[in-house]
């Protein structure tokens, strides 16, 4: 008879496309490290998911990608004893899933999707993968029975899809997976541009001080900060605070810990000269054991691999769980 759960199942991942930026860090990953102890965590480097953008991806440099992003989710705080982290290659289980699970997506579904057609305009041709891509995400979170799906805000829409198709494919075949639920930092869960407070801090952006990589130097840390765009004042008001100086008292809260309102009465009355030196200091702090720990990491590939090929194992023997069950339910063997 099977356990019953005494924690519940929390699943999230990143893609291995571009360098992974303090937005993924505060949305994403620190909200990962923050839970860990408390659920039965699975930590996936989604590296099918970074094919839909044949483009922007080199075949060779995709799995040392994978590699580095791997290394980042155990230098961030994730414990490879307590939690899984693998490559979603390895299990092969979420490619079957995802097709099966696209024969019963409605086209219209994947057409409301917004993430698709902002994506969808900065190419000159899209692949089918990147219009199916929620649903390959679906069977990412299905697989697992996940309860929780702990992400930065740009991934509502893809946990509700998911609910949409887990309720659709028990309509027509049957079988109950798991509804997940989002999981989302009460700030933070949008880190911005520092370049547009009003553009979320995206991988794909084309100005170099759009965004801070998770492994920039301290020097380039505080030039982008620097230069990060505020408003027509100088100084910080807590009672009127503008879209950049908020985006910038947030990824202080996220490095300097405290509450939001520590964050902002630390600051209040300050130059904006001040707050970013403030605010890069916090960061470069934050980032300094990460940056060190990744080092130490990569430095061994064996052993990453290793650790990688284990995790994959234990993943997949629960998503095999899962599929006996699914392919019953539609018929195949
Ligand atoms: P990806 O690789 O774009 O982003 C990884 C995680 O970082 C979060 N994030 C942000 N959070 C706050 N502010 C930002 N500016 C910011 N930018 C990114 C994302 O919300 C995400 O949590 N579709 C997913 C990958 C995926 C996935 C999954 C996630 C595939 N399968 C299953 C959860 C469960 C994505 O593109 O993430």
């Amino acid at each position: 008879m099977a356990q019953p759960k005494t924690k519940k199942t929390v699943f999230s991942g990143v893609q291995p496309t571009g360098d992974l930026h303090i937005g993924n860090l505060i949305g994403a990953l620190s909200l990962w490290v923050r839970e860990q102890e408390r659920h039965d965590n699975i930590f996936c480097v989604v590296d099918l998911h970074a094919l839909t953008i044949p483009e922007a991806i080199e075949a060779k440099a995709l799995h040392r990608s994978s590699l580095d992003v791997a290394a980042l989710y155990v230098a961030c705080g994730i414990d490879p004893d307590k939690s899984i982290i693998f490559l979603q290659s390895q299990v092969r289980q979420h490619a079957e899933l995802a097709w099966i699970l696209e024969c019963v997506t409605p086209m219209g579904w994947m057409n409301r999707m917004t993430q698709f057609k902002t994506k969808a305009q900065m190419q000159e041709t899209v692949g089918t993968g990147l219009y199916t891509y929620p649903i390959l995400q679906a069977a990412d979170i299905l697989l697992y029975h996940t309860d929780l799906v702990p992400v930065g805000e740009d991934q509502r829409q893809h946990i509700e899809i998911t609910q949409d198709i887990a309720q659709r494919f028990e309509g027509l075949f049957g079988y109950h997976f798991t509804r997940p639920e989002i999981m989302v930092r009460e700030v933070g869960a949008r880190v911005m541009g520092l370049d547009d407070p009003e553009a979320k801090m995206s991988k794909s952006a084309a100005n170099p001080r759009h965004a801070i990589g998770i492994l920039d130097a301290p020097g380039v840390i505080l030039k982008k900060l620097k230069s990060a765009k505020t408003d027509s004042r100088t100084a910080v008001d807590a009672a009127d605070l503008g879209a950049g100086v908020r985006n910038l008292l947030t990824i202080y809260q996220a490095f300097a810990g405290g509450t939001w309102e520590e964050a902002v009465r630390r600051f209040d009355g300050q130059g904006y000269g001040a707050l970013k030196t403030g605010v890069a200091e916090a960061t470069i702090a934050g980032l300094e054991p990460i940056q060190r720990r990744f080092k130490e990491l990569r430095a061994d590939e064996p052993a990453l691999e290793a650790m990688l090929r284990r995790s994959a194992a234990a993943a997949a023997e629960r998503a095999e769980a899962t599929m006996v069950e699914v392919r019953k339910a539609v018929g195949v063997r």
